[in-house]
């Protein structure tokens, strides 16, 4: 199959603190955009992978990959929905593609097994997203808790999300509901399936500045 991975990085990373937006950030030494996309670069069947940026980052975003293979930038919207439709909409124009693996720059450590276990559901199902079951007590409530919500087959869904590329082309398109927080649930809302493969703790998203800081990770929230 004709395979292409879509990085979305033009958040504005404000919850992070800071004036360097937070994909550029450097986390364990690189740019945190760089890992994610060393990863799908390397990979043979994925074929291209498309970065996802705000308007004006062309330069900051070239550097951060500066060695790999060149990436097709697209410039991104206002909310990570729009974000993800300007690169799906590149994709088209590209001539489409079968698969895409729709990844969220802020997640920067992608594991191999989980990009093969997405690659291996899509054979059987339009939509796969790896996900983990919650380990704490869920509750709602604002102030004071109200009710408890049984943890029993809840998930944290992360990203890479991979899909079937023109059932997720054709959910974007037809979007009429509230601001999602993913694509998965924009699939599911046109009735089209979405299985999950195992997700990992090393996948989870970096948003606030306690995410940048620790022995390893170098933060760099300075401009430049
Ligand atoms: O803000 P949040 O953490 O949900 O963002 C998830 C991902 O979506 C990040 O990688 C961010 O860069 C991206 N995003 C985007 N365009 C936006 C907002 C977020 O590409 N307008």
């Amino acid at each position: 199959p004709h395979i292409i991975a879509l990085i979305v990085a033009a958040g504005s990373g404000s919850r992070a603190g800071g004036s360097t937006p937070k994909q550029f950030c450097k986390v364990k030494g690189q740019p945190m955009l760089r890992h994610s996309y060393a990863v799908f670069s390397n990979r043979p069947e994925i074929e291209s992978v498309v970065l996802v940026i705000g308007a004006g980052q062309e330069n900051q975003a070239q550097a951060a990959v500066e060695g790999l293979p060149a990436p097709l930038l697209v410039t991104g919207g206002a909310t990570r929905r729009e974000s993800v439709r300007n690169g799906l909409a590149a994709i088209a124009q590209m001539g489409g593609a079968d698969y895409v693996l729709i990844h969220d720059a802020a997640r920067p450590f992608l594991p191999e097994q989980v990009i093969d276990d997405l690659l291996n559901a899509l054979l059987e199902a339009p939509g796969a997203v790896p996900a983990l079951p919650m380990v704490d007590s869920i509750a709602r409530g604002t102030d004071i808790l109200t009710e408890t919500v049984e943890r029993e087959n809840l998930w944290r869904i992360q990203t890479p999300q991979a899909f079937h590329f023109s059932a997720i082309h054709a959910a974007h398109l037809g979007w009429s509901g509230a601001e999602p927080t993913d694509d998965a649930r924009m699939l599911m809302a046109n009735g089209l399936e979405v299985h999950i493969v195992p997700g990992d703790d090393a996948l989870t998203k970096m948003t606030f500045a306690k995410d940048f800081s620790g022995k390893d990770m170098i933060t760099s929230m300075r401009s430049g």
